[in-house]
């Protein structure tokens, strides 16, 4: 397969664009992205007939910040309604062999009208696809995906557990937890397993611990801390919802966040401050960079229209922070689902 397809949030296009045509280029892969605005996903276009399969398999998959899936497609397949088994099929037979098949869409409006069809099509093909032998389960972490565009074209592509989402749609959903105060509170969730490996939250997030959380009002991520025991520091001049309150392990001080300093180091800071995203990167870089947290997790707002620009900005100037400083960190940024206009960083300091 010569090309690859990133599927990202409607609307992300040109960064999800931007940031694959950067990080394809540092390790030697030379394309261009092909994409409509608002589609949910983009293309990038290389000339190598096996390019986009080196190219996912070469990738580092936290890296990518703006996609949510990635996979390795030839040219789209369109077919005549009534042949899309027959034509999908044939096209299979070309492809690696693979463990498991997913039947997927871009997460956009107009797609969520081809629900109905992927329902239908769902047994013959992976019917047609268990006749044809081309699932096996020693194809240990191959997975084929057909993308869905319209009841008349799909990609047909293959993703590699080196480099990929375990999510359909690479979209995590998770249950809005009755009791938390704002549904902000799935952004932190979301954050949690997407930035530190369930082996490690025994480790990292653990009854005892303590946490300042800048701009915490009502409490949705502060709710997210206090439901894993983690003493919370809750800054903000509004009002925190009097259930967390009552738990005891809050203490709300009305204060700026940009002026607040902790008397001792804390486990976590956290941010959701709506603020220029640059002030946000300064600010997180100063507290790891003083060692008044080790670990942060915050999202950098991002309305304006150069949003990857604005990213790499923000984590440059977190990195020389922290470089200045003689930090050793690991850092993790991310478009979630559960973002909007919004990425979220995760810095762990060694
Ligand atoms: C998006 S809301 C936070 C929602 C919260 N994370 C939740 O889950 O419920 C942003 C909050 O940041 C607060 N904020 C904005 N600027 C601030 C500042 N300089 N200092 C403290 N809080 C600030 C606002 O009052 C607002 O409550």
């Amino acid at each position: 397969m010569k090309n690859i397809l990133l599927y990202c949030r409607s609307g992300f296009e040109t960064d999800c664009a931007a940031e694959i045509t950067e990080l394809a280029a540092m390790y030697g892969f030379y394309g261009y992205p092909e994409f409509k605005k608002k589609q949910g996903f983009v293309v990038f276009v290389m000339q190598e007939a096996t390019a986009g399969e080196q190219l996912i398999q070469t990738l580092d998959w936290r890296e990518l910040i703006f996609a949510r899936q990635i996979i390795a497609v030839n040219e789209l397949i369109r077919f005549e309604s009534g042949g899309r088994v027959e034509s999908l099929l044939e096209a299979a037979k070309k492809l690696p062999l693979a463990q498991d098949l997913w039947i997927e869409t871009a997460d956009t409006n107009e797609a969520k009208s081809l629900a109905s069809l992927i329902k239908k099509l769902d047994k013959p093909l992976k019917g047609g696809w268990k006749k044809a032998s081309l699932l096996r389960t020693k194809a240990t972490g191959v997975r084929h995906h057909v993308f869905l565009l319209s009841g008349e074209a799909a990609y047909l592509g293959v993703s590699y557990h080196v480099c990929r989402s375990e999510f359909p749609l690479g979209i995590r959903r998770l249950k809005f937890p009755a009791k938390a105060p704002s549904r902000s509170t799935l952004k932190l969730e979301e954050a949690m397993h997407q930035f530190i490996p369930a082996k490690k939250w025994p480790l990292l997030l653990r009854e005892g611990m303590t946490a300042v959380d800048l701009g915490a009002a009502p409490g949705g991520w502060t709710y997210q801390l206090v439901e894993r025991g983690i003493q919370v520091i809750a800054i903000d001049n509004g009002p925190m919802q009097d259930n967390l309150m009552a738990t005891g392990l809050v203490d709300h001080q009305k204060a700026d966040g940009f002026k607040y300093q902790p008397q001792r180091q804390v486990d976590w800071l956290v941010c959701d401050m709506v603020e220029k995203p640059t002030m946000v990167a300064e600010l997180m870089a100063r507290w790891l960079a003083k060692g008044w947290t080790k670990r942060a997790i915050f999202n950098l707002k991002l309305p304006m229209k150069k949003r990857h620009e604005e990213v790499t900005n923000c984590l440059e100037i977190i990195r020389r922070s922290l470089k200045n400083a003689g930090r050793e960190y690991e850092m993790q940024a991310k478009h979630l689902y559960h973002d909007r206009e919004e990425i979220t960083v995760c810095i762990i300091c060694h």
